[in-house]
């Protein structure tokens, strides 16, 4: 029986879409005694403390964590910026909730890494589908045999364009925001996580670009070859460059395993619950307004249903302040599976920028000095 929950005054730095979910979250949670945001723009800071009956607001994520209510930290910043808030915190020994990618430049992830680990601080990365019911049973069933050995793995991630606009517009340094690092990590994590017990020794890439390439200097997507120690394979594709009137709001997903003793197919579609309507209600990322027929339950964060998020962020994050009040395991991502992902990315990046396979794992030495 576990006794004594501990009372969370929690830090969120970073209030835009996720930093909101997870603060209004955390605002209905019986453990959560106080709550805090570090905001940039003061303007959506006001907004955010109003929705949440925040306690605290400041624009300088020092200024918050210096308060003495502190004692847990999620980074909800832009996928570049996580690194300061993170080393920061981990610093003080707070434990954290850190958005995904745990960064976007390999050696500043390495960095983080490094200094979590330093400080033996609990850290564990925002990988949001690992608390969905069937990747939990898909899980469960690989890694008690039913599969046999695994052999081969696939993904297919489909994504409309909307979100790649919305990182190359939020972006400074458009090289760094690719559909591999940005959110082919979310397949790539779910299909690593199945795959744990196996290590992978080589990429092999190729990325096209004639959709994004022209306005953004973007890639499309990219199809990967990952190859296992022990013979396995996982052939991965990911295109965030469908239309913006494809049904699907952000993530439509495939994935089939093969083992010796079975296979295991799993349709994350979203193409069993279809709306077509002329009426066009803004929720996530702002739909285009041409975008009449949506793949219900495809925005992946959960969906707004009688004034609540349902879905699988209220799960990871009800289930990481469990974790922090009371000290139970839960299945998050540790940071250095963070860090792994985007080794794998950048590695993936790099196959397909050269033309040839990468031997794994690779250093952010390796990524400038291969060429
Ligand atoms: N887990 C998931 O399923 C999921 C879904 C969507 C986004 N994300 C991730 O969440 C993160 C945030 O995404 P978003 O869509 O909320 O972005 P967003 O642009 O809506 O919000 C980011 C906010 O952080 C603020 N900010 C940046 N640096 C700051 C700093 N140093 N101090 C204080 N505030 C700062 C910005 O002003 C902005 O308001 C990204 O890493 C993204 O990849 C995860």
């Amino acid at each position: 029986m576990i006794k004594n929950p501990k009372t969370i005054g929690l830090a969120i730095i970073g209030a835009g879409r996720v930093g909101l979910i997870r603060g209004e979250l955390a605002a209905r949670h019986p453990q959560v005694g106080w709550i805090g945001f570090a905001e940039k723009n003061p303007e959506r800071g006001e907004i955010v403390r109003e929705k949440c009956g925040a306690d605290f607001l400041t624009q300088d994520y020092r200024t918050l964590l210096s308060r003495p209510e502190v004692n847990a930290v999620m980074v909800c910043t832009d996928e570049h910026l996580h690194v300061d808030p993170v080393i920061y915190a981990a610093e003080r020994h707070l434990p954290l909730l850190i958005e995904k990618p745990l960064a976007t430049d390999l050696a500043e992830s390495a960095q983080t890494l490094a200094a979590i680990e330093k400080t033996g601080v609990d850290a564990v990365i925002g990988y949001t589908q690992r608390f969905r019911r069937r990747w939990l049973v898909a899980k469960e069933k690989v890694m008690t045999g039913s599969l046999g050995e695994v052999t081969m793995v696939t993904s297919r991630a489909f994504m409309n364009r909307l979100v790649a606009i919305d990182n190359y517009k939020r972006s400074d340094n458009r090289s760094e925001v690719t559909p591999m690092v940005i959110s082919g990590t979310h397949a790539l994590d779910i299909v690593m996580w199945l795959m744990e017990a196996k290590k992978p020794v080589e990429v092999y890439a190729r990325s096209v670009n004639k959709a994004l390439g022209p306005t953004w200097q973007g890639i499309d997507g990219t199809a990967y070859t990952i190859s296992f120690d022990d013979g396995a394979i996982y052939h991965g594709v990911i295109s965030w460059a469908l239309p913006e009137i494809w049904p699907g709001a952000v993530y439509s997903l495939e994935v089939g395993a093969v083992g010796t003793e079975g296979v295991l197919t799993i349709d994350d579609t979203h193409r069993d619950m279809v709306l077509a309507t002329n009426i066009i209600q803004a929720e996530g990322y702002a739909p285009d307004k041409r975008r009449h027929v949506d793949f219900l339950t495809s925005y992946p964060v959960g969906d707004m249903a009688l004034g609540e998020l349902r879905g699988p962020m209220r799960e990871e994050t009800n289930s990481w302040l469990n974790r922090v009040s009371l000290g139970v395991k839960t299945q998050h991502a540790t940071a250095a599976e963070g860090h792994n992902r985007l080794m794998l990315t950048k590695a993936i990046d790099l196959s397909a920028r050269l033309k040839r396979p990468i031997q794994l794992p690779i250093t952010a030495q390796d990524e400038a000095q291969i060429q």
